[in-house]
């Protein structure tokens, strides 16, 4: 990488980072190599693939693990295989080696939907070597019965038991489709939690309507998909007390800075990896360098919540008529 103009040095999670463009948890990061990868194309951090709650509970468990849940018999022996071959004890060496090999903030991830038996793992993440826990929350709210207080309350206690276990920075990646947003934040952070990833990115469902079978939509994204984390950390920026990551979307070093501006502490990317091989990230932290320069900031700090905090962005009385504008002009 070229020598920088400007000074990228950021805070995250109470970690020191060189750069805000954090490595997202991904296939590319479930490897030493990866992540030595990553940290060598420039990432200011790893965020190393996820391990499943699931694949925790199977190595736990052993034979009874899924029993009693909705997993019909196919997917608990796949659970119970996933454990054994890449399972928890493989996880810890994965964090060990990864802490070994690079000189920049590693923090291990955790897929899951219950405060439950699992969370003991956290105090085993962080004597790992972890520098922080990510974890990945994702509820599917399909129940009739459940109400948004069940999902938040479910939510909440997941945070409070891991907390219990660990005294790990800890940030939550959760999605973007939630009643009361601002809301559940507080009452996260209330429960412990440092940081937020805006957002995750779900399984795209694509349907074959011939076949009558669910296909595997668009793996990866595009920039298209930076609209609406934006506009959430735009409203959510001047309003939160954690700190705020930015997930989906970021391909660029000018999507980058649009985050920044907007209040994002980091950004985190992953389908960038894979469109544009590894080296994207530092072709992505030369171009957001390039465009602190040559718009007269000296660091990414003096950049940081410009647009959220600009006045300029309301979303309380100006979002609904710059909607009625944009249906109703042309
Ligand atoms: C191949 C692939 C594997 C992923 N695996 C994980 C994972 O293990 N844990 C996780 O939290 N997110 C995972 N993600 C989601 C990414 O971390 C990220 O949140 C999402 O792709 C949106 O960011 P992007 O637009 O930069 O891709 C994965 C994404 C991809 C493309």
């Amino acid at each position: 990488m070229r020598d920088l103009l400007t000074d990228l040095r950021t805070e995250y999670l109470g970690l020191s980072l060189r750069n805000p463009v954090v490595a997202s948890s991904c296939g590319i990061t479930g490897s030493v190599n990866g992540v030595r990868q990553c940290a060598e194309a420039g990432a200011g951090a790893v965020v190393l693939q996820s391990l499943f709650e699931e694949q925790i509970v199977a190595d736990l468990g052993g034979a009874t693990a899924g029993a009693g849940t909705a997993f019909p018999d196919e997917a608990r022996v796949y659970l119970q295989n996933l454990a054994h071959n890449r399972g928890p004890r493989p996880y810890l060496t994965l964090i060990e080696d990864s802490r070994r090999a690079v000189d920049v903030p590693v923090i291990a991830s955790v897929n899951c939907t219950s405060g439950d038996a699992w969370t003991d793992y956290a105090s085993k993440i962080e004597a790992a070597g972890a520098d922080a826990l990510e974890l990945n929350i994702a509820l599917m709210p399909i129940g009739e019965g459940e109400t948004a207080q069940d999902i938040e309350e479910a939510m909440v206690s997941i945070v409070r038991a891991v907390r219990r276990q660990t005294g790990l920075p800890l940030a939550v990646k959760i999605g973007p489709y939630f009643t009361a947003l601002p809301h559940l934040i507080s009452r996260l952070v209330d429960a412990g939690v440092d940081g937020l990833v805006l957002f995750n990115r779900f399984y795209q469902l694509d349907v074959d309507p011939v076949a009558l079978t669910p296909v595997p939509g668009n793996r990866y994204s595009t920039s298209d998909e930076l609209h609406l984390p934006l506009r959430w950390m735009s409203i959510l920026s001047p309003r939160v007390s954690c700190d705020l990551s930015l997930s989906t979307g970021v391909h660029t070093g000018i999507d980058v800075a649009k985050a920044i501006v907007a209040g994002a502490g980091v950004v985190q990317i992953a389908s960038a990896l894979y469109a544009g091989k590894i080296q994207a990230v530092s072709t992505i932290i030369c171009e957001l360098d390039g465009w602190l320069s040559a718009n007269g900031y000296a660091s990414v700090g003096e950049a940081r919540g410009r647009f959220a905090a600009s006045g300029r962005y309301r979303p309380e009385d100006l979002e609904r008529l710059q909607y009625i504008k944009a249906l109703t002009q042309g």
